[in-house]
C-alpha cells in the first residue's frame, strides 16, 4: 500500500514504547487482537514512515480524509515526533478558533443507579458493591447555585440510566434549572431515549447532550456491551439528538479492551460523518468490580496523540481533557489542553457522593470541594497558558 500513495523516504519513528501496532496487543486475552495486529504489521512492513505519517496529518488539516486503511496506520504509527507535529498543529488550531479560551462545565453526577451493565463501567447494574445514591431535585439545584458563583455557566447533569428519573422529572429539572439560571446552558448526559423524550427535554430548555458512542464498529460493540445494547439504536439516538437541535456530543474510550487501531479509525470516520459538535475521549480504566477487572489500562500518549488528530480533523470542536485522563498522569488536563483540548469539567457534586460515582477505579478529585477544585483547575490551565472563561462555552462555527 505504501508505494502506491507515497513514494517518499522512508524513516522510521523509533525509540518509543507506543510503536506501530502496538495498540494494546500486549494485553493478556487479546489473541485476536494480537493476530489482527500481527498480520497488519507484516502488511505494512515495519509500519508508516515519519514522513507518510506527516504527510497524512497535512492531508487531515486540508480536510482529506485518508481512508480507513490509512487512518489506521496513521494512528498505529503513534511515536513521540508524530504527536509532537500533531500537537503543534492541533493548538495551533485551536487557538486560531478559540484563542487561548478553555471552558468549563460543572458536572453534577446526580444519581448512580443505572440499568445498564455495560462491562467496562463501574455503576453497571450487576455490581452490588456500588454504593448507590441519587441526588434531590434541591440538593441539585443547590449545586448549580453553588456553581453559578462560582463561574460556571454550564451545568452538565450526568447520570447513569435511572428508571426512577421519568421523563416528567427530567423536564421539571430542566425546567427549574432553565428558570433559575437563564444565563447557563443546560446540558444532559442521561443515556439513550426514545426520540420524543428527547424532543421534551429540548422543549423544556436543554441545550446539550452528550452521549458517548463508545466504538463505531459493531463486533466491537459487542465485545463491550451484553446484547440488550445495540451500536444502532446508540447512533440513532445521536442522529435524533442532531436533528433536534441539541448541540452533541459523541465520543469513545481510548483503549477499551480488544480495540484495534481500524476501530479507532472507524470513530473517526463516523465523527467525521457525525460532526457531533462536542467528542469526550479519555483512556479506558478497569475498575475493580467489572468483568474487565483484569484488562490493561488505555494510554496517556495515544489519547492525547487522538486529541491532536480530532483537533486538527475537526478544529470547531469543543474538546474535553477528561478527568480519566487527569487520573491516569498528574498533569492529564494540562498535556491534554496542550493536545489540543478546549473544555474541563470538573465535578460539582456533593463531595459526600462524588466517590460513589466511581465508572473506574482511581478517580481524582473526588474529596476537593467545587471551589477548591476551581481554583486549582485555574492555576493548572494557566500553567500552559491558557486561561479559564466565565462563558457559556458554546460551539462556534
Ligand atoms: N474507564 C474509562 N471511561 C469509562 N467510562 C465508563 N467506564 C469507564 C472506564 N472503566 C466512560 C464511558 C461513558 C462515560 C460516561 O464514561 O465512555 O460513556
Ligand atoms: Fe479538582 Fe484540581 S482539578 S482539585
Amino acid at each position: 500500500m505504501t508505494a502506491v500513495w507515497w513514494q517518499g523516504e522512508a524513516r522510521f519513528c523509533e525509540g518509543d514504547d507506543q510503536k506501530m501496532g502496538q495498540i494494546k496487543a500486549e494485553s493478556m486475552h487479546r489473541q485476536e487482537t494480537v493476530l489482527t495486529e500481527t498480520v497488519d504489521v507484516q502488511r505494512h512492513g515495519n509500519g508508516l514512515s515519519l514522513e507518510e505519517g506527516k504527510y497524512l496529518i497535512d492531508q487531515l488539516e486540508q480536510q482529506q480524509i485518508p481512508d480507513r486503511e490509512r487512518l489506521a496506520a496513521l494512528i498505529r504509527a503513534n511515536c513521540e515526533e508524530l504527536r509532537e507535529y500533531a500537537r503543534g498543529k492541533a493548538r495551533a488550531i485551536a487557538d486560531r478558533h478559540y484563542g487561548k479560551n478553555i471552558f468549563i462545565r460543572g458536572l453534577i453526577e446526580f444519581t448512580n443507579y443505572c440499568k445498564n451493565d455495560c462491562y467496562y463501567c463501574g455503576i453497571r447494574r450487576s455490581n452490588t458493591h456500588a454504593e448507590r445514591y441519587r441526588l434531590s431535585e434541591e440538593e441539585i439545584m443547590a449545586c448549580c447555585r453553588e456553581g453559578e458563583k462560582l463561574g460556571f455557566r454550564t451545568f452538565v447533569l450526568q447520570g447513569g440510566e435511572d428508571p426512577y428519573y421519568t421523563d416528567d422529572r427530567i423536564v421539571d429539572l430542566v425546567k427549574r434549572i432553565r428558570a433559575a439560571h437563564p444565563d447557563c446552558a443546560i446540558t444532559l448526559s442521561i443515556g439513550e431515549k426514545d426520540r420524543a423524550s428527547y424532543e421534551r427535554f429540548f422543549a423544556a430548555g436543554a441545550d446539550r447532550y452528550l452521549l458517548r458512542h463508545e466504538t463505531a464498529t459493531d463486533t466491537h460493540y459487542r465485545r463491550l456491551h451484553p446484547s440488550e445494547l445495540s451500536l444502532s439504536r446508540r447512533k440513532q439516538c445521536l442522529r435524533d439528538l442532531k436533528e433536534i437541535g441539541y448541540q452533541t456530543g459523541c465520543g469513545f474510550m481510548v483503549g477499551s479492551p480488544y480495540q484495534t487501531a481500524e476501530h479507532l479509525a472507524e470513530d473517526f470516520l463516523f465523527i467525521r460523518e457525525l460532526q457531533p459538535e462536542m467528542v469526550g475521549i479519555g483512556p479506558f480504566i478497569p475498575h475493580q468490580d467489572t468483568p474487565f477487572a483484569g484488562e490493561v489500562q488505555g494510554s496517556l500518549e495515544l489519547t492525547l496523540y487522538l486529541l491532536s488528530l480530532l483537533r486538527i480533523m475537526q478544529p470547531d470542536l469543543l474538546l474535553p481533557a477528561t478527568t480519566a485522563l487527569a487520573t491516569i498522569h498528574p498533569r492529564g488536563r494540562e498535556l491534554g489542553i496542550e493536545a489540543g483540548a478546549n473544555v474541563v469539567m470538573p465535578n460539582l457534586s456533593p463531595v459526600g457522593v462524588r466517590d460513589k460515582y466511581s465508572l473506574y477505579d482511581g478517580k481524582v478529585c473526588t474529596g476537593d470541594e467545587a471551589a477548591e477544585c476551581r481554583h486549582c483547575l485555574e492555576r493548572r490551565v494557566e500553567s500552559v497558558g491558557c486561561h479559564i472563561v466565565v462563558d457559556r462555552g458554546d460551539h462556534k462555527c
